[in-house]
């Protein structure tokens, strides 16, 4: 049923997977992207697809009720999947005003105007996805069982807390107005295009470039790891078959403090400077370069205020009613984000340096 896609903040990590997920898999599908090109926007992420005719890139805010009213009319939008808001919980703490607006405003415009436009009149059948996260669920004890959909509300960060008023907020024009709803919480991803700001990508090129490999605490904070891939598929199985007002958890049972992720990830490095000898003079300030344990730049420094202890993703539900399994395990996922990362350096080095604002003006005029 669903032909006409909007895809909010597809310039980010997960929503430029999607998009490329999507066009692959329903090419004959038309989408539109809406997204900001804040920070963490980067329209290079799509350039597979960017001049596909079935693909539209708009430019603008999710807080622009007559943009998006104006581009549910003019694409005959009947679906959106909505991905865009701020996404980092150290921003968050230090600056919370942006999430609430940008990730319960936001999202209530594009409620508001997804019912103005879809259900006037008789109304038409449309889907509103809301892409939120399992961090609304708050922390669990080491002992705890994992996250269920039943899980009460207790979100600890400025971000989960802004996350969870915009679940509610889906929840609540479901039963009010009938509009016709999915949500997932999804665990931590990573993978391809993901911002290094987030662990995966920071300690990584934080390796590359011999700078320090900051650890909060003591490391044992643990996530639950689902490769980006999986989790764009999960959507689209709660898209096809999810229960319309219903809420899916997706994740990787894939549990890891974070210290040992870390030491995975310089265990990897060390060993593809070992088999790869281009890689030496690429990145010669690497320590692998010279023959020294990546794990050497290892920092623990000041923990993050508040920081979740651990989160843990029951994924029974989405087993059983959608037959949603992970297809990439830890160990393969991990290989493809460090190959693609050492494959990809023109991505991440203009974030790195700075010149990533001045180059977006330079190709897209933005
Ligand atoms: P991201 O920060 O990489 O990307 C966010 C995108 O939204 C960017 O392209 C940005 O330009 C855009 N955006 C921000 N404000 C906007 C606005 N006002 N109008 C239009 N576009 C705007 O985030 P991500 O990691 O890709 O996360 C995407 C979604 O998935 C978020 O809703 C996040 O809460 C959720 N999520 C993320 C994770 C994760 O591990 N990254 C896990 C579970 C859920
Ligand atoms: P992050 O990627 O920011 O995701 P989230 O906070 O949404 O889970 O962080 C993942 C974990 O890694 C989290 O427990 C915080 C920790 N972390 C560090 O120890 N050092 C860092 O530099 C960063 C960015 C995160």
């Amino acid at each position: 049923m669903m032909h006409n896609l909007l895809v909010t903040g597809g310039a980010g990590f997960i929503g430029a997977n999607f998009v490329l997920y999507w066009r692959k898999k329903y090419p004959d599908q038309r989408i539109v992207v809406l997204d900001a090109l804040t920070y963490a926007g980067n329209p290079e992420s799509l350039a597979e697809v960017r001049h596909d005719s079935g693909f539209s890139f708009i430019q603008g805010d999710i807080r622009d009720s007559s943009l998006v009213e104006k581009i549910l009319i003019d694409h005959d939008i009947d679906t959106i999947v909505h991905f865009a808001a701020e996404s980092h919980v150290d921003r968050s703490i230090h600056g919370p005003d942006l999430f609430l607006d940008t990730n319960i405003n936001g999202t209530h415009v594009l409620l508001r105007s997804a019912r103005r436009i879809w259900l006037k009149g008789e109304g038409r059948s449309h889907r509103f996805h809301h892409v939120s996260t399992d961090e609304v669920y708050g922390s669990l004890g080491p002992h705890d069982p994992p996250f269920t959909e039943k899980t009460p509300y207790a979100p600890n960060s400025p971000y989960s807390a802004s996350k969870a008023a915009s679940d509610h907020l889906v929840r609540a024009y479901h039963h009010t107005y009938g509009l016709q709803v999915t949500t997932s919480n999804c665990s931590n991803n990573y993978g391809p295009f993901q911002f290094p700001e987030k662990l995966i990508p920071l300690i990584l090129i934080n390796i590359l470039e011999n700078q320090p490999l900051p650890i909060y605490g003591d490391g044992l904070n643990i996530r639950d790891w689902l490769y980006v891939e999986d989790h764009c598929r999960g959507i689209d199985l709660v898209l096809q078959q999810g229960r319309v007002g219903e809420v899916y958890n997706l994740g990787g049972v894939n549990e890891w403090t974070n210290l040992n992720i870390v030491r995975l990830i310089c265990g990897l490095l060390d060993e593809r400077f070992e088999s790869s000898p281009e890689l030496g003079p690429r990145f010669p300030n690497s320590p692998a370069a010279c023959g020294k344990a990546s794990a050497s730049l290892i920092t623990f420094v000041t923990d993050r205020p508040g920081h979740d202890r651990r989160y843990a993703i029951d994924a029974e539900k989405c087993r059983t009613e959608l037959g949603y399994i992970p297809k990439e395990s830890f160990e393969s996922g991990i290989q493809k984000t460090v190959d693609w990362y050492l494959n990809h350096e023109e991505w991440w080095r203009r974030i790195v340096d700075g010149s990533y604002r001045d180059w977006l003006k330079k190709q897209y005029g933005t």
